[in-house]
């Protein structure tokens, strides 16, 4: 049995940018056009197979039933938002199934694919650049109003020193001094730096080496520090200190989860590679050229009740964490345009650094 496609509606289906598939009324497949078979990743192969042979997934049902009642009922069908999966993808699509029907023959079904991966993942990196955004503000905002005060105390607590030379009242005073200096400190880094960033073409792997280098002199020999360089990646116009600052706050962190949760049958390693992305989707951009910056440890993992807020500021799962080096990170990342996403599981944490290089557009 062949659809009955005319050879120009079919050189037309075959250039449409949606994916299209046609299934008989045994939903199987008889016509994928190219954009459907990208999107299921197993081409013309398809043809010929039931469609829950493609698409095997925890909605199956959901869309077996809908499919079946469009044949039934002979009305149009429309999805948002279905969550399927597709060779070895999970994808998030919206698609309508439409009955079609040629001389009162056996009736067919034209579904049309639209991949939403790609809009749920910048709708989402909005969202949490926008949380982010509000968060960072906050935090400086508390950060400037706790040190206001701080020089007075600081200066009052010397005064007191003077007045009161006895002995016994200078550990009071050197106390006060000391933890405003503490609290200044904490004020300084929730502020943020205030220097004004150059903009210089920037080797990356040196900026990777000078963290290896001071993350080594941290580190007891037993951890191993691994590099998987990609030579052949460009230069980048940054200021390589605030880039050292990004990949040393995820590295520290690397350290300090392995120094914390020592495993004696595990040997304890950290793991730098870099890679260049083509045609790489950040935000609502889309970047010819984005550098890949990797940075994973075999550690126990991000806690489950932290994981989906670490980038946010005071978040830490450290008693002796102030929980802002990964927001310092992300605030600087963001600065280049750039994005840096987690993944964690016990065994493997790896924090993913996008700088783009080359060529955007919205
Ligand atoms: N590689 C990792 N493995 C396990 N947990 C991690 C890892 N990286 C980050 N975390 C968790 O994320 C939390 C937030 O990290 P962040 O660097 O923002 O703050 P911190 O390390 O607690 O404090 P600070 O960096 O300001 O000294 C950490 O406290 C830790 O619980
Ligand atoms: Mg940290």
């Amino acid at each position: 049995m062949t659809v009955p496609l005319v050879p120009d509606f079919q050189w037309m289906m075959d250039n449409l940018a949606e994916g299209v598939m046609m299934l008989d009324a045994d939903l199987v497949i008889q016509y994928t056009n190219p954009a459907a078979s990208a999107l299921i990743e197993i081409g013309r192969k398809a043809v010929g197979q039931p469609f829950d042979h493609v698409f095997q997934d925890r909605n199956f049902r959901e869309m077996r039933q809908a499919l079946f009642s469009v044949l039934r009922e002979g009305h149009p069908f429309s999805k948002r938002e279905a969550h399927v999966w597709a060779g070895n993808r999970e994808l998030v699509i919206d698609y309508t199934v439409t009955p079609m029907q040629w001389n009162n023959q056996t009736p067919y079904l034209l579904v049309e694919l639209h991949n939403m991966d790609r809009l749920v993942r910048i709708a989402k990196e909005e969202v949490l650049k926008a949380n982010h955004q509000i968060t960072r503000q906050l935090i400086r905002g508390v950060a400037h109003e706790l040190k206001n005060p701080l020089g007075g105390i600081r200066g009052a607590a010397q005064l007191l020193a003077r007045v009161l030379p006895a002995e016994e009242y200078r550990d009071y005073t050197r106390i006060i001094i000391e933890e405003t200096d503490r609290l200044k400190q904490l004020a300084d880094r929730m502020l943020g730096s205030r220097v004004i960033p150059c903009r210089c073409p920037t080797n990356i792997h040196e900026c990777l080496e000078r963290v290896k280098h001071l993350i080594t002199a941290e580190a007891p020999a037993a951890v191993q520090l691994v590099r998987d360089y990609d030579p052949s990646l460009p230069e980048i116009k940054a200021d390589p200190d605030q880039l050292i600052q990004v990949f040393l706050n995820i590295s520290r962190n690397a350290l300090q989860a392995l120094l914390e949760n020592p495993q004696h049958e595990r040997i304890d390693c950290i793991m730098f590679s870099t890679r260049s992305q083509r045609q790489f989707t950040i935000g609502s951009m889309r970047h010819r050229l984005v550098l890949q910056i990797v940075i994973e440890d075999n550690g126990p993992g991000i806690p489950e009740n932290l994981v989906d807020n670490i980038f946010y500021p005071m978040i830490s799962g450290r008693p002796a964490g102030s929980g802002l080096g990964l927001s310092i990170a992300q605030e600087i990342v963001t600065q280049y345009g750039g994005l840096i996403e987690c993944h964690s599981q016990p065994g493997s944490t790896k924090f993913t650094v996008y700088l783009p290089i080359a060529g955007a557009e919205a």
